[in-house]
């Protein structure tokens, strides 16, 4: 990509080279100037008003988001009903999960004969932190809540080469988890296998916050859908659930949830795909969302006309408890309606560039830097297979990591100019189930990096890891 697009979409006065796309990426000007603008349309008519005027563009968004990850080819339902829009990848994952084990646990619980006695979440190795606490917990209060029910989580392995974890989650060990193959640990002698019709859900990590390792995300949906065909279930019953933790990787790689087969998808606006901070959204496909109970509400998302009373107390909703079509029923009703606006413009600028290019360009820079970096002197790379995309991870030898960012930061006189490079830490506690216990350093590049820009970076950090020796 020329420096053209650079030129054209950023913001005058950025004054450093920004190598954190995977934590935040620059707004395009357009972006910008479509926050801006509404924000001062609500100064001018209210916030009410300026919504009903933004109304037709706000629809557009949803369009675009669904676009962006292929979930929009015309078919009975409306694209839009498959994507709600929230404040962040969390708050989109958090609500897909709770609403997904908690109807699942709900279903259970309907059936008198026979009352199963364990449900299982899997997750990846490299699972985000948020996801890891949340299931966790959820699986330690459930358990105790219902006496009928036992939670647990399961993490999938990951594939072993030269000694080392890649993060990577090992297919024929998952495959196992699926076919009854998989040998639970257990303090008896006898060997236990997991039961794969106890698996209620699998959550996986597309590409992991602490490196650059791309997760088989499609070959996973592949087997998972397998495995639902012979376990069909009956009808209206929730099959087996995917739920992909795409936060790295949408704006980054060209998604098709119709190939991942996904049942659910969340992402965040501010990181690669370059929309505004506070925005995220959810994908879920429609005939799940249609059944899944949102584990929050508000009465937006399910209206209701009349509360029953016994007295004072508050003991039911009158009517057929009916929730918004699809996905919206994981909206709330307030929302920042200039941040929405920006996102949907974000992915329009991503589809208007192409997601083909944007991915093959993000891969190139990863590549051009990983081995660039790799062959410095006290600079370890992070993970075996880094990397498969624009994000690398890394130490400098005898240097903490935080002081590294800030060393870059400062910059590095290269010539007779000045270099500054943005890049981030990544502590343990993002990934706290892959063993990586400490902070490494995450250099992530962007489609509009220029291969000067990555060679300032390596010099720069070449410079370090010498002094550090010296
Ligand atoms: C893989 C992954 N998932 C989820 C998140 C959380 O995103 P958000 O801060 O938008 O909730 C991050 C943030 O770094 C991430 O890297």
């Amino acid at each position: 990509m020329s420096m053209s697009i650079c030129d054209l979409d950023l913001v005058a006065g950025v004054c450093h080279v920004h190598l954190n796309h995977a934590g935040d990426s620059p707004m395009p000007k357009e972006v910008v100037r479509a926050v801006v603008d509404h924000t001062e349309l609500e100064a001018k008519v209210g916030g009410y008003r300026a919504a009903e005027i933004a109304a037709g563009r706000l629809e557009k968004v949803y369009l675009s988001l669904s676009r962006l990850i292929g979930a929009s080819d015309p078919g009975p339902q409306d694209p839009r009903d498959e994507i709600a829009l929230v404040e962040s990848s969390t708050v989109a994952w958090t609500r897909a999960f709770y609403s997904m084990v908690e109807t699942k646990e709900k279903e259970l619980l309907r059936m008198s004969f026979p009352p199963q006695k364990e449900l299982v979440i899997l997750v990846s190795e490299v699972e985000y932190g948020a996801n890891v606490v949340a299931a966790v917990r959820f699986a330690r209060d459930h358990s105790t809540i219902n006496a009928r029910i036992k939670w647990k989580v399961l993490r999938i392995p990951s594939s072993v080469a030269c000694g080392r974890k890649t993060g990577l989650v090992d297919l024929p060990t998952f495959k196992s988890m699926l076919d009854g193959e998989f040998p639970l640990v257990e303090e008896s002698s006898t060997t236990t296998y997991l039961d794969p019709k106890s698996i209620a859900i699998v959550c996986l990590t597309h590409i992991p916050t602490n490196s650059g390792v791309v997760n088989p995300a499609r070959e996973i949906g592949e087997m998972i859908s397998d495995y639902n065909k012979r376990h069909t279930t009956q009808a209206g019953k929730l099959p087996l659930l995917y739920l992909l933790d795409a936060c790295q990787s949408v704006g980054q790689m060209d998604l098709d949830v119709k190939e991942l087969r996904c049942h659910g998808l969340c992402a965040t606006g501010r990181k690669y795909l370059r929309g505004p901070r506070g925005t995220g959204f959810l994908f879920v496909r429609y005939e799940i969302a249609s059944v899944l109970e949102p584990s929050h509400i508000d009465h937006a998302a399910a209206p209701v006309k009349q509360v029953i009373t016994n007295e004072n107390s508050l003991v039911g909703l009158g009517g057929k408890q009916e929730y918004q079509r699809g996905a919206r029923r994981f909206e709330f009703w307030e929302s920042n309606v200039a941040n929405r606006l920006g996102l949907g413009l974000a992915a329009d600028r991503a589809l208007s560039i192409g997601m083909v290019t944007i991915e093959r360009q993000c891969k190139q820079r990863g590549r051009f830097l990983i081995e660039q970096l790799g062959a410095i002197d006290g600079v370890e790379i992070h993970h075996v297979h880094s990397s498969n995309c624009g994000i690398v991870t890394f130490a400098v030898a005898g240097v903490d990591a935080i002081e590294v960012k800030r060393r870059l930061m400062k910059g590095f006189l290269i010539g007779d100019k000045l270099h500054c490079f943005h890049v981030s830490t990544c502590p343990g506690t993002s990934t706290p189930l892959d063993g990586v216990d400490r902070d490494i350093l995450r250099a992530s590049c962007s489609y509009f990096n220029t291969d000067l820009e990555l060679t300032h970076f390596c010099d720069s950090l070449k410079l370090i890891a010498d002094e550090s020796r010296d």
